[in-house]
């Protein structure tokens, strides 16, 4: 029955008993979903190999797709790497816990199921304090990738997780919902300088100012190229998709003319898959605001925050991937954000999200091309 595993627990102040049957469950080779101030993760023993695996079992997750490690703090990284460069200790000293992964040579005893085969592992240190106390309790460094089926958007409730595995883990820690709605940023420390592999909360410039080095950021970890030799596995799957298909609008510089290219774009697609289906529109608030001015909302507008505020549309993101699926929508049209800070990350997750991507113009020429207005 869905949602029997699932356990409330105090975000705040998260209940010692719940919190030690978790971290019972873990040390016994189980699986536990719990929250992070990202997204819900889906943990296991990182030092049990057969933990590990049933974490790719479940997700469908592919097999040289490595785990991040969560730790209690920067000394946790003693039991999983190697080797910690200078400037990453620093980082992490002054960022965690926090929405930050870093990249290192493991530590031979990290089974190799956990980093894909990679000679390097990814570590973090959540800041939640049920991810924190789970930590705590299962006294072992926890494995989690993000709590949900393979390419599907990643959960930031339990309830997500529960529509995505259901309870083929053994418990779900309910805790709310996750504060910054996006994955972490994955730098990687063997490269020098450092390299962004996955943008996220923590932006390059917030990098830079902590240790007067900005990370690189090479167009696969804006989602522009899809490269041959991926700098990590993750980069080559498709990801945080829901079923139905998305259109990402992207580059408008004022909220009319987005406006008119996310309607031609709404009416193309709606012409496209025919039978009356509704496609939704998923964009600023002010592009919304001007959709209602101009007599092109009909309902099924859904606001991704003020344009200046790319936080709220991370917070926002992957609720509405999944809203569109729950709604039964089978398209929806997404107007790209301002690719800086998070938006860095928000724009990430879309171009993967996205099934095709159209520029501006090209919208815009969807009405003359015959799509009436
Ligand atoms: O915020 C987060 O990072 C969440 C929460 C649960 O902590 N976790 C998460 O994990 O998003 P997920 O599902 O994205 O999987 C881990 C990512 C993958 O993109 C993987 O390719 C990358 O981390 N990764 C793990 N180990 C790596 C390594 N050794 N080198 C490069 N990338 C690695
Ligand atoms: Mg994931």
């Amino acid at each position: 029955m869905k949602g029997e595993c699932l356990v409330k627990v105090d975000p705040e102040r998260p209940e010692r008993e719940a919190l030690e049957r978790a971290g019972d469950v873990l040390r016994r080779g189980g699986l536990v979903a719990f929250p992070t101030e990202t997204v819900y993760g889906l943990g296991a023993d990182a030092l049990n190999p057969g933990a590990s695996a049933r974490i790719f079992k479940v997700k469908g997750r592919p097999p040289d797709n490595p785990l991040i490690i969560h730790v209690e703090g920067p000394e946790g990284l003693w039991s999983v790497a190697s080797s910690v460069p200078e400037e990453a200790w620093r980082l992490v000293e002054r960022l965690w816990p926090g929405p930050l992964t870093i990249v290192v040579p493991k530590d031979p005893g990290v089974p190799s199921v956990v980093t894909g085969g990679l000679p390097t592992v990814a570590v973090r240190s959540p800041a939640h304090r049920v991810a924190l106390g789970l930590i705590e309790a299962a006294g072992v460094p926890v494995a989690a990738p993000s709590a949900n089926r393979s390419g599907r958007p990643s959960p930031v409730t339990a309830q997500d997780v529960a529509e995505d595995l259901d309870c083929e883990v053994d418990l779900i820690l309910d805790g709310g919902e996750t504060f910054f709605g996006v994955e972490s940023t994955i730098i990687d420390f063997t490269r020098d300088p450092p390299v962004v592999l996955r943008p996220g909360p923590i932006a390059p410039e917030d990098v830079e100012r902590i240790i007067g080095v900005r990370p690189l950021v090479p167009p696969e970890a804006r989602a522009l190229a899809t490269p041959e030799r991926p700098l990590a596995p993750g980069m080559k799957y498709r990801h945080y998709s829901p079923d139905a298909q998305l259109v990402l609008v992207e580059g408008s510089t004022n909220p009319r003319e987005a406006a008119w290219a996310l309607h031609c774009t709404r009416l193309w697609l709606e012409n496209e898959l025919g039978g009356g289906a509704a496609v939704a529109v998923l964009a600023s608030e002010e592009s919304i605001e001007e959709m209602r001015r101009l007599g092109l909302a009909r309902g099924g507008e859904w606001s991704l925050g003020p344009r200046r505020d790319p936080l709220i549309a991370a917070r926002r993101l992957y609720k509405l991937l999944r809203r569109l699926d729950r709604e039964g929508y089978r398209a929806g049209v997404v107007e790209g954000v301002v690719e800086e800070g998070i938006g860095l990350a928000v724009m990430n997750r879309l171009r993967k999200a996205a099934s095709r991507r159209l520029a501006i113009g090209e919208a815009l020429s969807l009405c003359r091309r015959g799509v009436r207005p």
